[in-house]
């Protein structure tokens, strides 16, 4: 059975990162802010340096990286109860695997253990598998905000998703 794990991504883990980036990008592009060629063009060094802030956490099936997000809790007194997540994403072969679950359970449990109170995120109002899962995992949609993503020239509505600790 496969065992699943979630932890902070370090530089070191800058190739395995890139490569999964370059498959959201390509292959989920409502997914992504993000495109291709802005992701091909990070080198590995760029990618380093993104690691090394530690704002990337990773969910990995044995040893493998298997998906990521961006989480980054707010810093400044009057909005530090906030923490926002994106990019969510899942390598296609560990989709519906429970994979998800894991990475965000990990940044759940890591948000209330610092006194968060709301995780926020935004996702494409057409990307209905992404807003089952958030909806799965407790997420309600709070509000609709037009014209947030234009890919190649038209204009994109996202929700505006929150969960409450
Ligand atoms: C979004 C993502 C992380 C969810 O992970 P996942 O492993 O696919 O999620 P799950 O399979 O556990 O759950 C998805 C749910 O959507 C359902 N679903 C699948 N395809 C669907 C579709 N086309 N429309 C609506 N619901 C769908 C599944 O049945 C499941 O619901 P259920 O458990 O109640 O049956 C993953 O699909 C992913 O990485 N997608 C590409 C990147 C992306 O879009 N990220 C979100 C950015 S905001």
């Amino acid at each position: 059975m496969t065992s699943f794990s979630y932890q902070t991504l370090l530089p070191e883990y800058a190739e395995d990162w890139q490569k999964l980036r370059l498959e959201g990008a390509r292959d989920f592009p409502l997914g992504f802010l993000v495109t291709v060629d802005e992701t091909a063009a990070a080198s590995l060094d760029r990618c380093r340096k993104i690691l090394g802030r530690k704002g990337i956490r990773g969910v990995f099936a044995d040893q493998a990286l298997v998906g990521f997000c961006g989480y980054r809790p707010q810093e400044l007194e009057r909005t530090k109860h906030r923490g926002e997540v994106g990019p969510f994403f899942v390598t296609r072969d560990y989709q519906g695997s429970g994979a998800a679950k894991i990475l965000m359970t990990g940044v759940i449990e890591e948000a209330r253990s610092a006194g968060i109170a709301q995780i926020e995120l935004f996702v494409d109002t057409e990307n209905l598998r992404a807003i089952a899962f958030y909806e799965r995992q407790g997420f309600k949609i709070v509000a609709t905000h037009h014209d947030t993503v234009r890919i190649n020239g038209h204009n994109r509505q996202d929700h505006f998703m929150t969960l409450l600790l």
